[in-house]
């Protein structure tokens, strides 16, 4: 296996969860690529092991090690993995996550703590069980989402999951500094299984496609992203060219947030 020497990212060792997901496979190979050691992390063994071994037959320095985010004992058992394995850390990129549309007075104490726990919890137990192993120079980059800025109908369990994501950026970015920068990307809809599994639910023929359509309409830009235009934003705060940079949230939304 060859590890990479040049790179944005030359020699950086990161950990990404959500590493089978449909943005979290573009940004292990895209960590790869700039010359990241990269520990993946996702629920699906079978998925994970796919992926280590299309990234390794590539070159690329990735392993894959599956963890339920949720779970503070798997999460802290990660973090050993990680401890033996590299003695250290350098890059933390928080993406696992699932999304939920109800109207609030429909949804079930068990659908808000399952939210919470996939997207918010984690980041907390990511960020307390890694930070002890990252020095200097070490950066966390947590994804939430244009839904955690802005009020949307049906999605007060993921927005409100998700707005929790940023502000614990800001209080992990106070706490950590100087050594270790915290920053959050919230993406606007992206082409991945996420939003398609949402959308699957508008009856089948010409409304799906216009529901998908309207996504990237009200965009100025006028269409859904792709995961390789979030992950670079990604890898910019991963490396140490942002190294004067902590703290902040960044809409990747095709202008959404500005119309
Ligand atoms: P995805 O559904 O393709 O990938 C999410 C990954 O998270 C999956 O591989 C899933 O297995 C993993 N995951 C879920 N629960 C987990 C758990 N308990 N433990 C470990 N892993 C778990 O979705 P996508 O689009 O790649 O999402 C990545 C991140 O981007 C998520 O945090 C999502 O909320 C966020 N996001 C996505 C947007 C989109 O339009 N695709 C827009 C804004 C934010």
């Amino acid at each position: 296996m060859s590890t990479t020497t040049t790179g944005r990212l030359a020699g950086k060792r990161t950990v990404i969860t959500g590493a089978t997901g449909g943005m979290g496979r573009v940004a292990c190979r895209m960590f790869c690529e700039a010359g990241a050691r990269v520990i993946g992390s996702d629920l699906d063994e079978a998925a994970g092991r796919g992926l280590e071994e299309e990234l390794r037959a590539a070159g690329h320095d990735f392993t894959f090690k599956a963890a339920d985010v949720t779970s503070e004992a798997e999460v802290e058992a990660l973090a050993g993995f990680v401890r033996q394995r590299w003695d250290g850390l350098d890059v933390l990129y928080n993406n696992a996550g699932i999304i939920l549309g109800k109207p609030l007075l429909g949804t079930t104490v068990e659908e808000w703590d399952r939210l919470h726990a996939v997207n918010t919890r984690s980041v907390f137990l990511a960020i307390r069980a890694f930070a002890p192993l990252m020095g200097a120079g070490g950066s966390i980059v947590n994804i939430s989402s244009g839904g955690g800025a802005r009020a949307m109908r049906n999605m007060s369990a993921y927005g409100s999951s998700k707005a929790g994501v940023i502000l614990l950026t800001k209080v992990a970015a106070l706490e950590l500094a100087p050594d270790i920068r915290v920053n959050a990307i919230l993406p606007g809809t992206i082409d991945t299984p996420m939003p398609r599994n949402f959308i699957s639910r508008v009856p089948a023929g010409g409304e799906r496609e216009a529901a998908w359509q309207a996504l990237g309409d009200g965009r100025p830009l006028k269409r859904v992203g792709l995961p390789e235009e979030v992950v670079p934003l990604a890898i910019f705060l991963a490396s140490d060219e942002a190294s004067f940079i902590t703290g902040v949230d960044y809409f990747v939304d095709g202008g959404r947030a500005a119309a």
